[in-house]
């Protein structure tokens, strides 16, 4: 019985784990995917890296949407999509452990 229990939630974990790894994935196949089709290399719309900016300068950037001054992407992003894409910018900021000077093409 006990064992049962330890796999039940040695399985519960694994869930927990994959959830958590697929969520920033989903974060950063959004970033590159969506964001990317506008911010290009060559393009008249700068390509970037999440390290361009410091995590507080993300969160504020999100928090005010910022970006609708520039332009409005509201209708092309779902809230769950802007929260992904925040979380990824964030968690790879300047001053991040983690930071991500590799970004957009
Ligand atoms: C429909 C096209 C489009 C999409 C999609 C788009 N942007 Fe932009 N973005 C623009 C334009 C136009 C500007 C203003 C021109 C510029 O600054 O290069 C801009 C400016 C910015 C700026 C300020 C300038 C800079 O490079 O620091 C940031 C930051 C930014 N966008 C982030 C994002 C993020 C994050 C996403 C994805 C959630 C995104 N953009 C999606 C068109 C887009």
């Amino acid at each position: 019985m006990k064992r049962m229990f330890r796999i039940l939630v040695d399985m519960i974990l694994l869930v927990f784990i994959w959830v958590s790894i697929s969520m920033a994935s989903n974060g950063r196949d959004i970033f590159i995917n969506k964001c990317g089709s506008c911010h290009q290399e060559n393009g008249d719309v700068k390509a970037f890296a999440p390290s361009k900016y410091a995590s507080t300068q993300w969160r504020r950037f999100f928090h005010r949407d910022k970006h609708k001054r520039k332009k409005d992407i509201s209708d092309l992003f779902t809230e769950t999509e802007i929260k992904n894409v925040s979380e990824y910018l964030i968690r790879h900021a300047a001053d991040s452990d983690q930071p991500e000077a590799v970004g957009l093409k």
